[in-house]
């Protein structure tokens, strides 16, 4: 673990170097160029972030938020640069992006459940044909990620069954059912009804609290101030500021993160 905790729960990267060893990166992403057509979409990014560090990623529309996210489980290829997960490059196809891509979990928006098959099935599919589980282990663990999201007792119903709050946290055990390295939250929230947020949110915090390396795009500023190690503000296809949670909300550098703020906190 590298993180620590202050008396209000939330964790502060520590930098902690293991011996014969610099301090563990999780996601390194180098110099990464995308463009759609003329558009140019992520400008030379770069972004280092350790093994259980929670960023939160703000920024307007457009800003390229999503597409960030996207290609750090390759759903987009970059067109150069780099991007390591746990020090492995990214490969560009084939089984060893599958096994990679396992690693990194993607939680979306839209739940995208399998609308015929069972919240457990859901759960245990990708395991057993990816990971090559016995259905016995697959559903052991699935049941205990069930649990654990609090949506035990709906293993044998479907999809559409459930609320949009129990579906997101299905969508969350299902990513978790992989082992991933890595989550990646893309406003896990944002389709919900107001009173089903918070119960995907406590989900997300005891998994930030777990020491899980935590990419989030959210506009849920208490989530960013509880459960965030650190705050990266996107413009323009560009990472502007990368800063500590208190110091972005309280102090943010530029005209562009001053003016985000005022929109989002001002109503
Ligand atoms: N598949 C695509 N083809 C062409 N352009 C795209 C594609 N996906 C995204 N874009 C464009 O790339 C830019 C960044 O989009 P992205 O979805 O990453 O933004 P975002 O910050 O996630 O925005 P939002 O807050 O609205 O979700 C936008 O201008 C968008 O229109
Ligand atoms: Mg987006």
């Amino acid at each position: 673990m590298t993180t620590s905790r202050d008396s209000e729960g939330a964790h502060r990267p520590v930098s902690k170097v293991p011996a014969g060893g610099s301090s563990q990166t999780m996601i390194s992403m180098t110099n990464v160029q995308k463009h759609f057509g003329d558009l140019h979409v992520l400008k030379d990014v770069d972004l280092e972030v350790p093994a259980g560090q929670v960023v939160v990623i703000l920024g307007p529309s457009g800003s390229g938020k999503s597409t960030l996210c996207r290609t750090i489980n390759r759903l987009e290829p970059i067109d150069s640069g780099e991007i390591r997960i746990d020090g492995k490059l990214l490969p560009a196809e084939g089984k060893t992006l599958a096994a990679l891509r396992a690693d990194v979990g993607m939680v979306f928006q839209s739940f995208n459940l399998f609308a015929h098959k069972t919240i457990l099935q859901n759960v245990t599919l990708a395991p057993m044909k990816v990971r090559g589980k016995s259905k016995a282990d697959a559903e052991k663990r699935g049941m205990e990620l069930l649990e654990r999201v609090g949506i035990a007792s709906q293993r044998d119903k479907y999809p559409a069954q459930l609320s949009g709050g129990q579906q997101q946290r299905v969508a969350i055990a299902r990513s978790l059912a992989m082992e991933p390295k890595v989550m990646l939250f893309d406003e896990p929230t944002s389709a919900l009804d107001p009173e089903m947020v918070n119960e995907v949110l406590d989900v997300m915090v005891s998994l930030a609290k777990e020491g899980m390396t935590m990419l989030v795009v959210t506009h849920e500023m208490g989530f960013a101030r509880k459960a965030a190690d650190r705050v990266i503000f996107m413009a323009d296809g560009a990472i502007v500021e990368d800063d500590e949670p208190e110091t972005f909300f309280t102090n943010p550098k530029s005209d562009r993160a001053r003016d985000f703020l005022g929109k989002i906190l001002g109503h």
